[in-house]
This record gives C-alpha cells, sequence and structure tokens, in this order.
C-alpha cells in the first residue's frame, strides 16, 4: 500500500532513479543541483528546514513535502504551502505533486491527492486551493476527483498556459 513520509536518505537511491527516468526532464531540471551525495543530504535538511519556515527563498511562504513511497519504492512528490501569498492565490495554490514517469496512469496521482489532503487537514488547513494547467487533463481529472470545485480560469504568469483554479473543502 502506498503511503505518504517526510522526505530521508532512506529512498535516496529510488528518488535519484525517478528523476533520471526517461520523460523526467521537469524533475531533472528541478532535482539536478541534488543529483550527487554531498548535495542530497543537504536537500533532505532544506526540505525539513522549509517545512519549518527557516531558510526560505524570498517570497517563498513555509512548505510541508511528504513523499509517496511504496515497498521502499519512491512514486511522487506532494508538497502544502502552508499559507497563501498572491501569486499562490492566483495560480500556484496550495497543493503541488508530480508523479514519476514510470507509475503514471495507475493511479498513483489521484491517490497522491488523497492523502495529501489529510496531510494538510493535520498541518490545519480547511479550504485547499489546488490548480492546473489547461493542457493537463490527467490533474484536472485528479483535482476533480479529489472534491475540486471549479471556481475559475486565469492567465498564467510570465507566457505560461492558463490556469484552472478548484478549491476543496476539507474541514
Ligand atoms: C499529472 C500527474 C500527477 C498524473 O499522475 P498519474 O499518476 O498519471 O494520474 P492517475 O493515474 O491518477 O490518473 C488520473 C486520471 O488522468 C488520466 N490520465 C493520466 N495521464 C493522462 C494523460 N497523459 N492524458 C490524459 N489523461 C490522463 C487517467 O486516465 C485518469 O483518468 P480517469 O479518472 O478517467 O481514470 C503526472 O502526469 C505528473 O506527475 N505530471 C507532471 C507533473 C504535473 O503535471 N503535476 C501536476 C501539476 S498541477
Amino acid at each position: 500500500m502506498a503511503e505518504l513520509v517526510l522526505p530521508s536518505l532512506k529512498y535516496k537511491k529510488s528518488f535519484l532513479e525517478a528523476v533520471m527516468e526517461p520523460g523526467a526532464q521537469e524533475l531533472f531540471d528541478r532535482f539536478k543541483k541534488i543529483l550527487d551525495e554531498e548535495n542530497f543530504d543537504k536537500f533532505i535538511e532544506e526540505i525539513k528546514d522549509y517545512s519549518k519556515g527557516v531558510n526560505l527563498k524570498a517570497g517563498f511562504v513555509p512548505e510541508s513535502t511528504f513523499w509517496l513511497v511504496e515497498a521502499d519504492e519512491y512514486i511522487g512528490r506532494l508538497s502544502i504551502r502552508h499559507e497563501l501569498n498572491e501569486n499562490l492565490l492566483k495560480t500556484g495554490g496550495h497543493i503541488g505533486y508530480d508523479i514519476r514517469p514510470s507509475k503514471r496512469g495507475m493511479g498513483y496521482g489521484k491517490e497522491i491527492l488523497h492523502l495529501g489532503l489529510e496531510k494538510a487537514k493535520e498541518l490545519g488547513l480547511k479550504k485547499i486551493l489546488v490548480t492546473c494547467s489547461v493542457w493537463n487533463p490527467a490533474s484536472k481529472k485528479i483535482i476533480e476527483a479529489n472534491g475540486g470545485i471549479f471556481e475559475n480560469e486565469v492567465v498564467g504568469g510570465s507566457g505560461k498556459s492558463n490556469v484552472l483554479r478548484y478549491w476543496i473543502d476539507i474541514k
């Protein structure tokens, strides 16, 4: 059974394999800086810091990250922003997620958001904004399957596609 866990060195090999998978260009670009030994440890520490609101980059809000794992294998990542700033309210939303390419189309996307909403509740959030690009039908289905109520479509930032905004009540 898949579960959300806190990122740890235990999943290092599997996480790095996921980043290197064909089709993981987006993941690779985001995580290439941690592809060597020393940086991975630092990466885990940074994730912990961000969850406590420590050493945040300018304009960033505190964010908790969880990894979806099954039988010690890394499947995907979900981050929960503890509050919304102007950009997050407009297009980013509270929750971001991705599933490693080799595990897509198997229901893990729906599961990671379902489990993520429980974590968001534990963090004290009551109403969650989740967004996706208009060209992302999989993410749209994931949000709707998890109770997302469509609010509107807005123009994405700096040349990006339009964004669909949904709210999920988790009280
Ligand atoms: C979007 C993403 C998380 C989907 O994960 P997933 O594990 O493939 O999702 P699921 O298997 O739960 O599928 C959810 C639904 O989308 C459908 N789907 C999956 N991939 C699809 C695709 N490429 N095109 C159209 N529909 C797709 C599934 O058939 C399923 O539909 P159903 O409800 O009719 O059964 C994954 O593709 C990903 O990580 N993409 C890159 C990052 C990203 O876009 N994150 C979301 C940001 S908002």
